[in-house]
């Protein structure tokens, strides 16, 4: 996708929340904040799938991806992967994270969000950290990376252990915040 396509659906749908997809910089540095031979991983707001990919690469050849996203647009350039490991569902991470069974998967081991949290009312932000937790494996993390420091307290109260990364070169720049359960 390039990057005036993205401009345009972002106009049309401000809960992408951002006017481009991540640097390669954003994309290697969450990728590196997950282990490598992951079993299970769950990504929140994939987009056109530019994090995926290399998320893929530190999934355990017969591990499970799968990529949650709500704009449609998107479905199809993150269908195009093609990778065997990669399930794609159009839907509302709070609905997932509810439940991850429903929707066939197992206790994640890995969970890497960039839905723009400061878009969601204060409930849905709880409610998003505390299921992700009740979800995740023990030991599991929850990858967040975010414009702001906004979501920290909220890791703070569910995970035992919040560790920051600062990712400068993306616009706007990225904080990675890593909750281990
Ligand atoms: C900032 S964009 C990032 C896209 C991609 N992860 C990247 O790094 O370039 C955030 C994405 O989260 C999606 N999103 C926002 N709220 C969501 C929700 N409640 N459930 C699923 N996806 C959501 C948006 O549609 C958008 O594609």
């Amino acid at each position: 996708m390039t990057g005036i396509q993205f401009l345009r659906l972002m106009l049309r749908d401000p809960r992408i929340g951002a006017v481009t997809r991540s640097s390669p910089y954003v994309v290697e540095e969450v990728a590196r904040a997950v282990p490598a031979g992951t079993r299970v991983l769950v990504e929140y707001g994939a987009g056109d799938g530019v994090v995926t990919q290399a998320l893929l690469q530190r999934v355990a050849p017969d591990g499970q991806c799968v990529a949650v996203e709500q704009n449609a647009a998107f479905i199809p350039h993150l269908r195009e992967i093609g990778d065997r490991r990669l399930s794609v569902i159009e839907g509302n991470v709070l609905d997932v994270s509810q439940d991850f069974s429903a929707h066939h998967i197992s206790a994640p081991d890995v969970v890497v969000s960039n839905v723009p949290c400061t878009l969601l009312p204060f409930e849905d932000r709880d409610r998003l950290v505390r299921q992700t937790h009740a979800g995740l494996r023990v030991g599991g993390r929850l990858v967040m990376y975010q414009y702001s420091l906004l979501m920290r307290p909220l890791l703070r109260k569910y995970f035992s252990e919040v560790e920051m990364r600062f990712e400068p070169w993306n616009f706007p720049p990225y904080f990675v915040m890593i909750a281990i359960k």
